[in-house]
Formats: structure tokens, sequence, C-alpha cells
């Protein structure tokens, strides 16, 4: 276990360390926007995306050199929809990652030029990585595209502004779910995967954790709403619309988030043997405050 920590440690630096290298830019007059996509992206965000690909990638022997581009373009994909999740015309929150949201800050103009500057670049980077075997870019980054755009999570946040209430329909909550959570975990662990040259009954494996685990990462999050307090969860807290807890209630969301962790544990048994901080990750979520 304490090995597994000293892991996490280790990786949650690494991506940090990196992230700034990716996203540093010297010309004076960009400082505004700059300072903007600092502010989001060096606030202490749980780094959860880039740790799973690590360890994905690590079934499959992939060192960490290999996978950090990766690793990083999950984060800037991840902090530029927070960004944009946080915007008045959004969920206008006022508080992120324990401080004022990015446009309370620099504006809504800035705010919104950042999100699509870290999105851009996540792509950039992989497609840059000397370290990323060339054959395996195009794969990766459709993959990426994918879990990003109108069938990925641009279409779970619509589907989410627009949908959700507290008498929708079980399935349109778990579009939401699946899409603007879900997938990107799910290209986490399936990208970090791909660069491991692993098999299809692999990639699926650690798809079906992924959707498991972001299923249960997003009633946990919607539980956070009503039961959290804001300088525990460090975001602003919604608890007046449309969500699992809305429709099942406290006591039921709880208990479908521990059957959706065990199902994600399922799903990965045919890593047996090698699937310890694939075990841990789900438990840390599972119990996470903020
Ligand atoms: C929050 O994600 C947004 C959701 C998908 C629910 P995280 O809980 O991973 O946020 P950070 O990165 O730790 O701030
Ligand atoms: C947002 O879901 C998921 C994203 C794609 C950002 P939420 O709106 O519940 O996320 P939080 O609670 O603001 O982090
Ligand atoms: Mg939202
Ligand atoms: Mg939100
Ligand atoms: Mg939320």
């Amino acid at each position: 276990m304490e090995e597994i920590l000293v892991y996490f440690y280790e990786a949650k630096n690494l991506v940090d360390a990196k992230l700034e290298e990716y996203m540093s830019n010297d010309e004076p007059l960009l400082k505004g926007l700059q300072e903007s996509i600092n502010y989001t992206l060096y606030s202490g965000g749980k780094r959860v995306r880039p740790l799973f690909c690590f360890i994905a990638g690590e079934l499959f022997e992939v060192p960490r050199e290999r996978l950090i581009s990766l690793a990083c373009a999950l984060e800037m994909i991840h902090t530029a929809s927070l960004i944009m999740d946080d915007l008045p015309h959004m969920d206008d929150a006022k508080i992120r990652r324990g401080k004022p949201a990015n446009h309370l800050i620099y504006g809504q103009d800035v705010a919104a030029l950042a999100s699509i500057g870290l999105l851009t670049r996540a792509y950039e980077v992989v497609l840059n990585d000397p370290e990323v075997p060339e054959d395996k870019k195009a794969r990766v980054v459709r993959k990426l595209a994918n879990v990003v755009g109108v069938n990925g999570m641009v279409g779970g946040q619509f589907v989410d502004l627009k949908f959700s209430n507290k008498s929708m329909e079980y399935k349109t909550l778990e579009y939401i779910h699946i899409h603007k959570t879900a997938s990107l975990f799910m290209a986490a662990g399936s990208t970090g995967a791909m660069i491991g040259d692993a098999t299809d009954e692999q990639i699926h494996a650690l798809e079906a954790y992924a959707m498991n685990l972001g299923f249960a990462f997003q009633i946990l999050d919607d539980l956070l709403d009503v039961t959290g307090r804001v300088e525990e969860v460090g975001k602003s807290l919604k608890n007046d619309k449309g969500n699992f807890i809305a429709l099942h209630g406290i006591e039921k969301s709880r208990e479908l988030v521990t059957e959706y962790t065990d199902k994600a544990l399922q799903a990965v048994k045919i890593f047996d043997g090698k699937n310890g901080k694939l075990a841990v990750l789900a438990q840390m979520l599972l119990k996470r405050r903020s």
C-alpha cells in the first residue's frame, strides 16, 4: 500500500512538472492568457485521469516517459472542461479547486480562450512527442478527439444543460454520465493501453473498468453536491438539478456508487496479479471527499 501511495505521489509530481513545460509561453502579449491557464491548471486537481493512464500503461510495461505527454493531454482536456463548465452560461459556478472560478478573476472572454487553448494544446503535445511511437499517434489522438467532441463530453454537457431535470428518464441520466464524465476516463485507460500494444480484449476490459468507475465518480460528485461542504469539496455545490440523487435519493445513490465500483473491479479481473493499483485507485475514488 505504501509503495502505491509513493507511486501516486511521484506520478502526480511528474505530471505537474511536465504540464508546466508543455504549457509555458514566453510571448509578453499573452501574459494575461497564460496566467489564466496557469491559475486553474496548477490549483490542486487530483490528476486522476493521468494516474489511470499511467496505471493502464504499466500493465503492458510502458514506461512513464512514453506516456507523459498523453497523461498531460488528458489533464489539459479535463482542466479545459472545468473552466468551460463553470462559465455563467453553463453551470455559473463561483468556486473551483478551492479558489474563485477562472472567469471571476480573468473575465469570461479570457477564460473561454484559456479553455480552448488548453484543449487544442492537448492534441499537439501528443503529436509532437518523439517518445510516442509514430504508428500509434493517429489512433490515440483520434480517440481523444472522439471522447471530447459531440459524441463525447461536448454532447454530454449539452444533454446535461438542456435535459437534466428532476423527472428525466433514466436513459437520459445514463447518457449524461457516460458522455460528460466516463468517456474521458475510458480514453485515459484505452489510450495508455494502446501505446502498450494491448489486445482488443484488454482494451475493452480497461474501458469497462473506466465506464463503471466514471459512472460511480459522477454519482459521488452529485452526492457531494448534496452532502458535502464547499470548503471541503473545493467547488460550488449544485443541488437544484436532476441527477441520481434527485431520482434515487441519498441512500440508494451511495449503494450505487459501491455497486458500480465493484463492477469496475470485476472488469479488470483478467489482469489478475497485476491489478493492485487499479483496485487502490477505485477505493480512493470511492472514499473521496473532494
Ligand atoms: C470534476 O472532476 C468534474 C467531474 C467530471 C465530476 P475531478 O473531481 O477529477 O476534478 P479535479 O481535477 O480533482 O479538480
Ligand atoms: C461536469 O460535471 C463534467 C465536466 C465535463 C466538466 P459537473 O458540472 O458536475 O462537474 P463539477 O461538479 O462542476 O466539477
Ligand atoms: Mg456541469
Ligand atoms: Mg459544474
Ligand atoms: Mg458536479
